[in-house]
């Protein structure tokens, strides 16, 4: 800002050199090494049958791992269900990018109303760019999987709105599900025009890619670590340059959400108050355990029909009956599955509190994590067998699904 000239503003980011300073080499180093042509090149050479016998991920990255069904799968079908938690996981990821894309760009103009937020903005146009490239991998992969297993969409969807619910396998009803779309909406519209919302809406974002950095950094692992990088599969090298774009996502997000924030005026109670509730809301979002895909916090029992499908499938070609009874044990009874989802679940908590605890406008029931932390191995049982009552009573779940046909051949 020019000093002799008049502002609406008495702060400047450019007051702040330290944190224009991250800013400018966060950007420069994202736009120099910027995964899309890699992205898109790696999903338009990808060919299932080419990597179908392959795992795509870390062993106990798999569907279902540590439960009965894994325990006694065969190897084929481990293999299968290793690459079915690369696909139900990515396809949550690509709900959650949906939305990002949105809220970068309405919390981009929220702060563009401020003088000097020029690099904020172009940082946040170069993201969404690299989100629809990581949309366009994670649906190219997913989409041929599931056509060629199921013949059918199983964690997949159609292309969807931003304002659809973020979390695929929710507890929420038609009502909630309308309410839930109508803060989002009213968020979008406030937010464009509140820098504070603008900002903290980046320590939302934060949160949610933190969880998304514990998981992915190990699911990079597996390209990483490959001995033969030219010839890993696909999917695991497309898990890699995914998370190092996302490591600069993640930058960006504590810069505006812990730094840039600090050069606007402070919020007022009911800019503090809505704050507040984007981040109950998170939690909210995060509060379940899920053994099904370690590392999101879905609500099981809206898979259990998704599950059901699967252990029909020629893959695995349970009966209705032993399909069924597959289902209780897994989801209702104690297993090594259940014990490392609420390790996962619990170091969540504990990262996110790190993540606020330096932030003054955050409550304590924020800071605290207290309604994730309500979330237990105990309360997750309860509600599976309520829930796996009412599934068995409502034949449209799983009465409808096909007579399995012979498992698939063993891998060559
Ligand atoms: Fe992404
Ligand atoms: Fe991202």
């Amino acid at each position: 800002m020019h000093p002799q000239l008049a502002q609406r503003q008495t702060k400047s980011l450019l007051d702040d050199e330290r944190t224009l300073k991250r800013l400018a080499m966060n950007q420069r180093r994202n736009k120099e090494q910027d995964h899309s042509p890699k992205l898109d090149a790696a999903s338009a050479a990808f060919k299932y049958a080419d990597c179908k016998n392959e795992f795509w991920n870390p062993e106990r990255f798999s569907l279902l791992y540590g439960t009965p069904l894994w325990n006694e799968a065969t190897q084929s079908q481990k293999v299968l269900l290793n690459q079915l938690y690369w696909v139900g996981y990515y396809a949550q990821i690509i709900s959650a990018e949906i939305a990002t894309i949105f809220f970068n760009q309405t919390c981009a103009a929220g702060l563009y109303a401020l003088e000097d937020f020029r690099s904020v903005c172009d940082t946040l146009d170069l993201e969404s760019a690299q989100e629809r490239a990581h949309i366009n991998a994670f649906k190219v992969v997913s989409e041929q999987v599931e056509a060629e297993v199921f013949g059918e969409r199983i964690f997949t969807y159609p292309m969807r709105a931003w304002h659809a619910e973020t979390m695929i396998f929710n507890d929420s009803g038609p009502f909630r599900r309308a309410w839930k779309r109508f803060l989002l909406q009213a968020f979008s519209l406030v937010s464009s025009s509140n820098p504070f919302l603008a900002c903290q809406y980046f320590t939302v974002r934060g949160l949610r890619t933190l969880k998304g950095k514990m998981v992915q950094h190990e699911l990079s692992q597996y390209y990483a670590t490959h001995a033969d990088q030219e010839h890993a599969p696909i999917p695991s090298k497309i898990s890699y340059f995914h998370f190092l774009d996302e490591s600069f996502h993640f930058n960006s997000s504590c810069l505006i959400g812990h730094d840039v924030i600090n050069s606007l005026p402070k919020p007022t109670r009911f800019e503090a108050m809505l704050g507040n509730a984007g981040i109950a809301g998170c939690q909210k979002d995060h509060f379940p355990i899920s053994i099904a895909v370690n590392g999101l916090f879905w609500h099981d029992p809206a898979l259990f029909p998704v599950v059901y499908r699967v252990l029909r499938s020629r893959a695995f070609g349970f009966s209705d009956a032993d399909a069924k009874e597959m289902i209780r044990r897994c989801f209702t009874e104690e297993t090594q599955g259940l014990v490392e989802a609420a390790k996962t679940h619990a170091t969540a908590v504990d990262s996110y509190k790190a993540y606020l605890a330096n932030l003054e406008y955050v409550n304590r029931t924020n800071k605290d994590m207290a309604i994730m932390a309500r979330s237990t191995s105990q309360n997750y049982l309860e509600t599976n067998r309520r829930a796996f009552a009412r599934f068995l009573r409502r034949p449209e779940l799983h009465a409808a699904s096909p007579q399995p046909v012979a498992a698939l051949p063993a891998p060559a």
